[in-house]
Parts: C-alpha cells; structure tokens; sequence
C-alpha cells in the first residue's frame, strides 16, 4: 500500500464530513424508534438517508486508503501503538460500512435480528470511535507531537 506524506485534502475533508455525518445520525437516532410501523416503502427518515451517506462515503475513503495510501504512522511511537492505531483505523473502516448495512437490513426487509445487530454495531462505532478520539487527544495534548495536525487542511 502506498506511504505518501500526508493524507489528501480530499482525505482530511471526508474524514471529518464523514464524522459530523455519524454525529448526526446518533442525534436523529430517536427518528427510528417506531420504524417497525413505518411502511418499508414509506421515505426514509434522514437518520437514514445520512447513515446511507456515511456508507458511500467510507467506501470512498476506502478506495482512497487502499490505492492513495496514508502516511506512516508517527515514527517517535512504540510499536505496539503504531499497530494498535492502524488496527482501530481499520476496525473503524469495518464498523462504519457495517453500520448502515444493518440499519438499511432492517428498515427495508423488516428484519429484526438486523434491528439488534444495529444496536450492537453503533455501539461498537461509538466506543471504537471514542478510544480513537482519546487517543487523539492524548497525542496532542499529552505526548504534544502536533498529531491532529495530519488530519488538518494546513500544510507545513
Ligand atoms: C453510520 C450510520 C448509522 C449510525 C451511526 C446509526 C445509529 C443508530 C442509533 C444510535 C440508533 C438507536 C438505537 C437504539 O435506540 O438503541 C439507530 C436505530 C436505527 N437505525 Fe440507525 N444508524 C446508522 C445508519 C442507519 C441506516 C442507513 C438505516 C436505514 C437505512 C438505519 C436504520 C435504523 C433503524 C431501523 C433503527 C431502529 C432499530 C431499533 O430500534 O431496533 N440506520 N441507529
Ligand atoms: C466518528 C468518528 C471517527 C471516525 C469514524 C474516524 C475514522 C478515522 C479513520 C478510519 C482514520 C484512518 C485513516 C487512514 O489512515 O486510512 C482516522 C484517522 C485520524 N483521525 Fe479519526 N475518526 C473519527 C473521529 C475522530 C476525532 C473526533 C478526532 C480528533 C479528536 C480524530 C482524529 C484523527 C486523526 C488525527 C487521524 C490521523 C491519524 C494518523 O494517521 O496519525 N478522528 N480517523
């Protein structure tokens, strides 16, 4: 996979669209608490209609992590953290694709069991999203390496 030296503008830009998007998809989420005596043909509710963008937009993050590459994680980490972050990045890609598939399963099959498996996947988004953001923060307040800046539109 590629190394270059900074992510893309293009990639900075949806990463942090595509984290608005999922804040508001948890803000609506009470939009969806009678979706199973809404009609499956009935229009989608915009928690919906945002969680089905996140997923075009993670598959287009996707396409640009595997064939633009990102930038070596910051070489003054220990390994295991260097692995670790790469592994939630991952774990990341695999929740937020999966997410919307769940929810869409069951609003439009009414399919219960994907109801449930919905409920434990934005779960796992949340917490996994939560240690990312933790670790973040610690980089850039705790270590002071200026990591936030990797994912920032300012280049030096
Ligand atoms: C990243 C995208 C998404 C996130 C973060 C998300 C998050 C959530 C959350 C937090 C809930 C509330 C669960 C609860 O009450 O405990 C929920 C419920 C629901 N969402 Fe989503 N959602 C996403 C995408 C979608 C999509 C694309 C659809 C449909 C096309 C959808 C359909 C539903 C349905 C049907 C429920 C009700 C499930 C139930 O009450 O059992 N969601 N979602
Ligand atoms: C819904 C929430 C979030 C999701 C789904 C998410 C997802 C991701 C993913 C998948 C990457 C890896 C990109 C790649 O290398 O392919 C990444 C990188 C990054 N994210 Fe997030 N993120 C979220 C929230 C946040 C927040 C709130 C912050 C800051 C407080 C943040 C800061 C960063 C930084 C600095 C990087 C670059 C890490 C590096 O390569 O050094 N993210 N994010």
């Amino acid at each position: 996979m590629p190394r270059p030296a900074s992510y893309s503008r293009l990639q900075v830009v949806l990463h942090w669209v595509v984290v608005a998007l999922i804040i508001a998809a948890f803000l609506l989420s009470d939009q969806m608490d009678e979706w199973e005596d809404m009609p499956a043909d009935a229009a989608l509710p915009l928690h919906g209609i945002i969680g089905l963008t996140v997923f075009f937009l993670m598959l287009a993050r996707l396409a640009l992590r595997l064939f633009r590459g990102a930038p070596p994680p910051p070489k003054n980490d220990p390994a295991w953290q260097q692995r670790v972050a790469e592994l939630t990045h991952w774990v990341l890609y695999a929740l937020a694709i999966a997410t919307p598939w769940s929810g869409g399963f069951a609003f439009y099959l009414r399919w219960e069991e994907a109801a449930d498996v919905h409920e434990l996947l934005k779960t796992l988004l949340l917490l996994t999203a939560a240690a990312h953001t933790a670790a973040a923060l610690y980089h850039q307040f705790i270590v002071k390496d200026g990591l936030m800046a990797r994912m920032g539109l300012r280049r030096p």
